[in-house]
């Protein structure tokens, strides 16, 4: 097989678990790291021993790198995807593409102009609990699916150091920043037709806070009568996490708190993991059940590392990606991924969903998809 080599832009938490997974994985060498706080540059290139780049230019003009992971902030990817895409670099990019419609088609056109792969970094869709599910919607276990509900709630506490992931200019906010219920949903369900949102920051302001809606309530419609609804937020004093999968015939609960998969039929319950093994399913629920975080709104820093069963799935994800340049052929399942349709259809669902918050009303996602002009600056 042939050797593929990376570049890093971005040597966050997120960033530098990716580049350390990669690194372990037979056949990928990580060549370079980029990252404008050079000494989170300086320490994951010491730990994987590998150059420093000093800009995004350098790194993507290198002759000795096949594909570029980007981990910058969410409102970041766009520049280092598009330079990646015009030097030829494949490009595994994380979630959310982008934060906007508009700029999320501009580099996936690129990508395809240019004749490279692009892998949207939605990490759920790695969870082996998640496969099962869908696995099981495919074999008609439950019936078609009516309707589909996720929470992804708790409560933030006042921040000394507020994160760029609380700004929603950089971050998109909750509904950008978590974006891997609503692609999931509309990986089961297909795209949305109408989406309406409400919400606000009832609870989080002032200086210890950043500026994003801290409750938001999401309703979306589909073809033929089919119905979802999420919840997103840092305002909720009793934190939720999870997604509800109700079909005709049954219904399937993905639990990422008290971590586990429930199906349930008119006969028949039965219990499946989320992760890979037991271990890294108690590992999740203790980190819920622990003081660590609040909630589903657990942060990551670039002091921090990945718990256990997110190296997990990072590890899934990395090792498909790596598969992929290696030539191997996308399975079924993944090519939403690959193929741009997961990252357009879930931004322009958010962003239809912006739109609806801004303009008080009910939005059709196809306004979105025939505009010309960035939806946040409406
Ligand atoms: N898939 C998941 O479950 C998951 C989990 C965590 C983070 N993420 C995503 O990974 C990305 C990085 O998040 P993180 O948790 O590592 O954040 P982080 O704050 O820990 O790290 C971000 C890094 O990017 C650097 N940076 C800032 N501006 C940059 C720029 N213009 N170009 C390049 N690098 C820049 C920062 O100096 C920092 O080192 C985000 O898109 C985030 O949403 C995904």
């Amino acid at each position: 097989m042939r050797n593929i080599n990376y570049g890093v832009i971005g040597a966050g938490y997120f960033g530098s678990e990716l580049g350390r997974v990669l690194s372990k994985v037979e056949g990928a060498t990580i060549k370079s790291v980029y990252d404008p706080e050079r000494k989170n540059a300086l320490k994951l290139s010491a730990e994987l021993n590998c150059a420093v780049d000093h800009s995004i230019d350098s790194l993507c003009d290198r002759a000795d790198i096949d594909a570029v992971i980007v981990a910058s902030p969410n409102g970041y990817h766009k520049e280092p995807v598009i330079k990646s895409a015009k030097n030829k670099k494949h490009i595994f990019c994380e979630k959310p593409i982008a934060l906007s419609y508009k700029d999320c088609k501009e580099m996936i056109d690129s990508a395809r102009e240019n004749g490279v792969i692009f892998m949207a970094g939605h990490v759920m869709n790695f969870m082996n609990g998640v496969r099962k599910a869908k696995e099981l919607i495919n074999d008609g276990v439950i019936g078609d699916v009516l309707f589909c509900h996720a929470q992804r709630n708790g409560w933030e506490e006042p921040q000394q150091d507020v994160s760029w992931k609380k700004m929603r200019d950089i971050s998109g906010g909750h509904l950008y920043h978590h974006i891997h219920e609503l692609d999931f949903i509309q990986f089961i369900m297909g795209p949305a037709k109408q989406a309406t949102m409400v919400g606000g920051n009832v609870a989080h302001q002032g200086e210890s806070f950043g500026d994003e809606d801290d409750m938001l309530f999401i309703t979306l419609e589909f073809e033929g009568n089919r119905f979802a609804t999420l919840q997103y937020g840092s305002a909720f004093r009793w934190a939720d996490h999870f997604v509800k999968i109700q079909g005709e015939k049954g219904a399937i609960l993905i639990d990422m708190q008290d971590v586990k998969v429930v199906l349930k039929t008119s006969n028949h319950t039965e219990t499946f993991l989320l992760h890979r093994t037991k271990e890294e399913d108690d590992d999740r629920t203790n980190i819920y059940l622990g003081s660590e975080t609040d909630g589903a709104i657990m942060y990551g820093n670039p002091h921090k590392k990945p718990p256990l069963w997110l190296q997990g799935i990072i590890e899934m994800e990395m090792n498909y990606f790596h598969s992929i340049l290696q030539g191997g052929e996308a399975e079924e399942e993944f090519k939403p991924l690959l193929d741009g349709t997961a990252a357009m259809a879930s931004i322009a669902t958010a962003d239809a969903l912006t739109r609806s918050i801004h303009e008080d009303r009910k939005v059709y996602v196809k306004e979105v998809l025939s505009d010309k002009d960035d939806i946040r600056s409406h």
